[in-house]
């Protein structure tokens, strides 16, 4: 695929003259003019891919280190390269300070063009398709609201990326999602600019539609417009899906509560399924009826797992009295730290970033490496759990999940 080149420039021969050799790489492809400081911000507004902007340092050196910092900022996956006929090293330092990844001198040495254009497109291609390579999709899913399905699928995610994995979270909540809010992230596309180009995704296109979180998790958003949702069809799911199981290790997905088609098709492609409920009586009925309905709909297999969330300790209601009455064993159980939850969403942060020492973001780097191990062993444990029911509190509340329990 071609790297798409934005010039950026004020009456810049430099660039003019680059732009004319550049037209002739065939492995680029440079925008039909140069553009200057006061339209190249609305030109890039428009553009769905990603973004290779060469502003030169050449009338005004302020006003390019100015508009190169405000590209970096309005569009944080733009790789910026600065060009200048003076390669003073503070010239050269102050272009790093403003986001360059690239120097160019003038006059142009080609040969050093074509090598930092290299740079470039490597890191662009960062997540370069892995062909016959596929990446676990794991779907963070629950059927009851505010049970901690997005922080689980938010700090899963950043625990993987510590452990350097590739990454990609996906809002699947297409109508008021709340990834990006719990990252504080200014996403410039959404899923609906891939499902609008679904033909020409390609790696590039991918990196450029993904916002990027400063932990290293990539996120795929949600419409930017609540009703844009249902212009979003399974098929598109599907077709998404795939490419980011192919271009990254995880591709984590915060599902919608309500049972569809869509969270049909993402149970069913997902590799895991991580099911989060807490432990009172209407959660757990609520988790009830949606094992039932997994199992009706032949989802229900080897690759759910049951986790509890803000876990407290009962002697009413025991781990063992859940996991008769829900036929499915617990995986994991996360601690309730309310103070660290909501500091962590408040800043942006994972729980890791806010307070790593705090029993939840343990519990969550524990719960990620059971995630890998399970992707390890796969093929393993579906809940085997005795039937053998104990009258108790959830065993008279909840008859087992027909056909779990054996
Ligand atoms: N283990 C925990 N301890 C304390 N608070 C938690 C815990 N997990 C999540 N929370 C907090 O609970 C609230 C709801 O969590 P979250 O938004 O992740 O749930 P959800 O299932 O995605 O909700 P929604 O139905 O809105 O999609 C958030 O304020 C979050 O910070
Ligand atoms: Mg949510």
């Amino acid at each position: 695929m071609k790297l798409p080149i934005t010039l950026i420039g004020e009456d810049s021969l430099a660039l003019a003259s680059l732009r004319q050799q550049l037209e002739k790489e065939v492995s680029v492809s440079v925008d039909s003019r140069v553009y200057g400081y006061g339209e190249v911000l609305d030109a890039l507004k428009t553009r769905n891919g990603p973004i290779v902007a060469v502003v030169d340092i050449n009338r005004d050196p302020e006003r390019s280190f100015s508009i190169a910092e405000e590209i970096k900022l309005k569009f944080p996956n733009a790789r910026l390269v600065m060009t200048s006929p003076t390669g003073a090293p503070d010239t050269i330092l102050r272009a790093m300070r403003s986001g360059a990844e690239e120097f160019l001198a003038q006059p142009f040495d080609w040969n050093q063009v074509l090598k930092s254009f290299d740079v470039i497109r490597k890191k662009v291609d960062v997540h370069t398709t892995k062909v016959g390579e596929h990446g676990h999709i794991i779907a963070v899913s629950s059927n009851k609201g505010g049970v901690g399905s997005t922080t689980a699928a938010t700090n899963l995610a950043a625990c993987l990326v510590a452990q350097k994995k590739s990454v990609c979270l996906v809002d699947l909540v297409l109508q008021f999602g709340s990834v990006t809010s719990f990252l504080n992230l200014d996403a410039s596309y959404t899923i609906l600019d891939l499902v609008k180009n679904l033909k020409r995704i390609d790696p590039l296109f991918l990196d450029g539609s993904l916002v990027k979180h400063a932990s290293g998790i990539r996120v795929l958003a949600e419409p930017f417009y609540a009703e844009d949702a249902r212009r979003i069809t399974p098929a598109d799911i599907e077709e998404i899906l795939g490419v980011l199981a192919q271009s990254f290790d995880y591709v984590v997905v915060d599902t919608p509560k309500e049972f569809d088609d869509m969270l049909a098709l993402v149970l069913d492609k997902a590799g895991l399924i991580l099911f989060i409920t807490e432990m009172d009586v209407p959660s757990l009925k609520s988790a009830h009826r949606a094992l039932e309905l997994f199992e009706r709909m032949g989802i229900y297999d080897k690759k759910i797992r049951l986790i509890l969330n803000r876990y407290v300790k009962s002697r009413l209601m025991t781990l063992e009295s859940v996991e008769k009455a829900l036929g499915v064993k617990v995986f994991w159980t996360l601690p309730n730290n309310y103070p660290v939850a909501i500091a962590a969403v408040n800043q942006g942060f994972s729980l890791q970033d806010c307070d790593a020492k705090s029993d939840i973001a343990k519990s969550y780097s524990g719960l990620t490496d059971a995630v890998v191990n399970t992707f390890v062993h796969i093929g393993g444990t579906r809940a085997a759990v005795a039937d053998e029911r104990r009258p108790g509190l959830l065993g008279r509340l909840l008859p087992p999940v027909r056909g779990l329990i054996k």
